[in-house]
């Protein structure tokens, strides 16, 4: 089987985990401190604050951000459930924004129509590996709304030329499993405030100033020494790791190319370096049918696809309350006829070929052209 996902971890990261177990320092410590410090200075921005996860990077940046019940919060409707519902878990009012077509991310029209809407945070989201188109963003909210990048997909990834995550106010990470770098799980925030990285460190550890003196309700949100080890190493590897992941892009790209009456290949802007967490391709409105057939033929062949996202979050019953009707017509149709195809570093170009011909001959078959 040739899985969607795979993480590229091996003998370096064991070592690793096996120095820090030596080192009988588990918890968070000067592992942690060493990982926030490379990781900063990868992404160009002067603090990161590692957390547990990507879910509970947004929530304390929300948190730290003053947001609370009632606050807009713009999100693509086109994402994972986290981006929105770590506002929600504040009684925030996620409003949904709709996506562009070329990219899957944040489209800035749509923002442009939701900005007269009490939006107190503005999230995009550098979706797939892409990055969000950040200048129009910033065009369009134009006065002090804090702009908070979700780069849980988009580790490495540059907006005309500057890496992502130093792009607006502060920034999110996850460093999940299947994530272009992993540490099993985690997640960083980062942050040229040197306000918010203090909020961020305080509400990340019991809003303790001192030990056992609490100011401010926080909570236990740390990353510990044996993922620290790891994302360190990942973090070592990133940038060849996404090199591998343009080159299969590039190889299903090529490959795929014939197929262009019947589907829309991934793109790359011209202002963008894509990282290519995912390859989405797109089957044409008037193939949408055929979605499922091809899901089914793909996993006869031996390669898991998966659907990114079967049903955008303005449609999800969690958010039945925010939603309005119409809002997000490509978000929807990105819904219908998306399917993620295997792109990552454990790929071989053999395997790469396969997950090609694989997909042309389930196209043949299901798809009356
Ligand atoms: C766009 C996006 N935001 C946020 C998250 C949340 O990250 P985590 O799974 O580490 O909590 C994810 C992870 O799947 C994601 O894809």
């Amino acid at each position: 089987m040739i899985k969607l996902f795979e993480p590229a971890v091996g003998r370096e990261e064991i070592e690793a985990v096996a120095r820090v177990i030596e080192s009988r320092w588990l918890a968070h410590g000067p592992e942690v401190e060493e990982f926030e410090k490379e990781f900063a200075r990868y992404v160009g921005v002067r603090h990161s604050i590692a957390v547990s996860n990507g879910t509970v990077a947004l929530y304390l940046v929300y948190r730290a951000l003053g947001i609370g019940q009632g606050d807009g919060v713009a999100v693509p409707a086109l994402t994972f459930v986290a981006t929105a519902s770590a506002a929600a878990m504040l009684g925030a009012r996620p409003v949904f924004v709709d996506v562009d077509l070329e990219t899957y991310t944040m489209d800035p029209d749509s923002l442009a129509e939701n900005m007269g809407r009490d939006i107190k945070v503005v999230v995009p989201v550098h979706l797939f590996g892409h990055p969000a188109d950040m200048d129009t963003i910033r065009r369009v909210v134009r006065d002090e709304t804090p702009i908070v990048e979700d780069a849980a997909q988009a580790h490495g990834a540059r907006y005309k030329g500057r890496r992502v995550g130093s792009l607006a106010t502060a920034a999110i990470f996850s460093l999940y499993a299947t994530k272009n770098m992993t540490s099993g799980e985690g997640g960083v925030v980062t942050t040229d405030s040197d306000e918010l990285a203090g909020k961020l460190r305080l509400l990340r550890n019991h809003g303790q100033t001192r030990k056992y003196y609490h100011e401010v309700l926080g909570g236990n949100f740390r990353m510990s020494s044996i993922q620290a080890a790891i994302a360190r190493v990942q973090l070592r590897k990133l940038d060849m790791l996404n090199e591998r992941r343009r080159r299969v892009a590039r190889m299903l790209t090529d490959m795929l190319s014939e197929l262009r009456d019947v589907v829309v290949l991934p793109r790359e802007a011209p202002w963008a370096y894509h990282v290519y967490h995912l390859y989405p391709v797109r089957l044409r409105e008037e193939h949408a049918g055929s979605r499922d057939p091809i899901v089914e033929c793909m996993r006869r062949r031996g390669v898991e696809v998966a659907v990114h996202y079967p049903v955008p979050l303005h449609r999800q019953p969690i958010f039945r309350g925010s939603a309005r009707e119409g809002c997000c017509p490509n978000a929807e149709l990105v819904a219908r006829t998306e399917i993620s195809l295997p792109c990552h570093p454990m790929l071989s170009d053999r395997d790469a070929e396969y997950v090609a011909e694989a997909f042309k001959e389930c196209v043949s078959e299901c798809v009356r052209r």
